[in-house]
């Protein structure tokens, strides 16, 4: 069976945030096509591209662009500020975006899931997420996630317990499978 090797980028930097438990869950949920693990983006100085043309780059750039170089596929968990991607989120896909005609998102598919406590899931962060993925040459699964009242599916160890989300999120992972073994560059 084909082994894909995927990263969960959750886009909250919060220690207890809905978005890295539902990234976990994802982790949990993969089937054994995919090898997934949760990639962290918290210690990522804010793009500057003045810091390009000193060398040594930011050593935590040039790691982070190794370790996406190294992924086959993405699934991206967004949560939303101010109907937007929270600023972390955005530099990470900035940073490892460049040096121009250098970016290692390029051709990579990924998924969008969007969490929030609220009724519409994060509709606006989802959308400018998928937005800013096709910019920087990422193949955008179609298939829209959109995850509400999410502070209502995990208990406080950040376990997901709504049996029902379980079982779309697997459904989902599912899907994610057969899709990036249909769109691997
Ligand atoms: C700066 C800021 C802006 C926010 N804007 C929105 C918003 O536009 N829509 C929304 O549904 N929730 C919004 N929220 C609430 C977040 O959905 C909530 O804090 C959520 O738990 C953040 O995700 P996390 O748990 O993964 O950290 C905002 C929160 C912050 C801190």
């Amino acid at each position: 069976m084909t082994n894909f090797r995927v990263a969960v980028i959750p886009g909250s930097l919060r220690r207890n945030a809905f978005s890295k438990m539902t990234a976990k869950a994802l982790t949990e949920l993969a089937p054994e096509s995919c090898r997934v693990e949760v990639l962290p983006i918290g210690d990522l100085p804010l793009y500057n591209e003045d810091l390009e043309t000193v060398q040594p780059i930011p050593k935590a750039w040039s790691d982070y662009r190794e370790l996406i170089r190294g992924f086959d596929a993405f699934i991206f968990v967004t949560p939303e500020y101010n109907r937007s991607v929270p600023a972390a989120l955005k530099n990470a896909v900035d940073v490892a975006s460049r040096p121009y005609g250098k970016g290692v998102w390029m051709n990579k598919p990924a998924a969008v899931v969007s969490v929030s406590p609220g009724a519409i899931g994060g509709f606006g962060a989802n959308q400018d997420l998928r937005k800013i993925l096709a910019c920087v040459g990422v193949s955008v699964m179609p298939k829209e996630i959109y995850i509400g009242s999410v502070h209502e599916l995990f208990n406080r160890e950040g376990a997901l317990t709504n049996d029902k989300t379980r079982e779309f999120l697997s459904r989902f992972m599912e899907q994610y499978a057969d899709w990036v073994r249909r769109n691997q560059a």
